[in-house]
């Protein structure tokens, strides 16, 4: 290893469009109190017409400079977690570039869906630590409202818009203590939008490409796999659970949530969780607790924070992280 690798910022967005549970009963065969006992959801916030990921990003990225007290041009590498890109191409992170007035370093994207932030990350944290980059912006930003079926219950209730980000530096001690990425395609049916660019242009141009997902069969995966993702980064790191100072997870239901700080006997109040603020956000979802906690202050220098995440593919992932 070059380089050890810090989180030196944060930041975050959540558009200004909040939709509740109470609302969604005035057009869709659900209530609030259905959502919120199966997922732990009260809301989520829709991007406006015409705001698009990108816009989402630029305001969680600026953020996350600020904080480190650094400037845009300070930048050498830029990865977007996305799911739901601006356009087919150039990626966002090209189009994030642009907008932050940096010219030359690398920029793009990275599609690991709900787990796409621990796969930027990833890869922030092997380029930072060969010399490859010194300062790396990382963001997670979704507008997963535009894939939704706004008539099917079982998945539309779960999901919003939202972006965060990092700054990752080089630094003298770690930082980054370990990162662990896995996929698996053989689920790649349980959770998907089943058409793309290739296969089906026309649904896409109509406007029919939905999230579909299995949702009792990919809690059950979800749960078994962050389960082991969490006992990977403990075991790679040769520490005990009870090192661990916070869990900040994927936002993608609380009885998951719930599950895996019981794997890691820890208890919910040195977990994050936001979920009832946002729902799941995609690879916003880490990211994005994350700022939350490190701004209220609940997250300090020196402690010992998990991030995992678990996304449609299937993928997964875990991270040790000394901030
Ligand atoms: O970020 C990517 C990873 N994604 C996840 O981790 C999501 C994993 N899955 C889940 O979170 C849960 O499976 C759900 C929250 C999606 C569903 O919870 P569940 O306890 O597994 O419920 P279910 O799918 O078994 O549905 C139970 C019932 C069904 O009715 P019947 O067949 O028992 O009569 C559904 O039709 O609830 C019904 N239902 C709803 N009812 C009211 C499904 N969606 C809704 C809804 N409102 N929105």
């Amino acid at each position: 290893m070059i380089s050890a690798a810090r989180i030196t910022g944060t930041g975050s967005y959540l558009p200004e469009k909040i939709l509740t549970n109470k609302e969604m009963e005035q057009f869709l065969d659900t209530s609030d109190d259905w959502i919120y006992s199966r997922s732990g959801i009260r809301q989520r916030h829709i991007a406006a017409e015409g705001e698009f990921t990108c816009d989402l990003a630029e305001v969680a990225a600026r953020e996350a400079i600020k904080s480190a007290g650094r400037r845009e041009t300070d930048i050498d590498l830029i990865v977007v977690a996305t799911t739901t890109a601006d356009q087919v191409f150039p990626s966002t992170a090209c189009l994030l570039q642009n907008r932050l007035g940096i010219h030359g370093c690398p920029a793009f994207d990275v599609q690991a869906v709900c787990a796409g932030f621990l796969y930027a990350m990833d890869v922030a944290y092997r380029y930072i630590s060969t010399g490859a980059s010194r300062c790396a912006l990382v963001v997670g930003a979704e507008t997963f409202s535009r894939i939704l079926n706004w008539e099917d219950r079982s998945t539309c209730v779960l999901f919003g818009d939202g972006a965060g980000a990092v700054l990752v530096e080089a630094a003298d001690t770690p930082g980054i203590l370990s990162s662990h990425i896995h996929a698996d395609g053989t689920y790649k049916d349980l959770l998907c939008v089943p058409v793309g660019v290739s296969t089906a242009y026309q649904q896409l141009l109509n406007g029919e490409a939905y999230t579909e997902m299995q949702g009792k069969e990919v809690f059950r995966w979800a749960v078994s796999a962050l389960g082991d993702a969490v006992v990977e980064v403990l075991e790679s790191n040769g520490i005990h659970q009870s090192e661990i100072d916070w869990l900040v997870p994927h936002q993608a239901n609380i009885r998951i949530i719930k599950a895996i700080a019981k794997r890691l006997e820890l208890s919910m109040d040195r977990v994050v969780v936001t979920i009832d603020q946002h729902g799941n956000t995609s690879a916003a979802s880490v990211p994005l607790a994350f700022d939350v906690a490190v701004r209220d202050g609940r997250i300090k220098t020196g402690d010992k924070v998990i991030f995992e995440a678990f996304g449609g593919g299937f993928t997964w992932g875990s991270m040790l992280v000394q901030i």
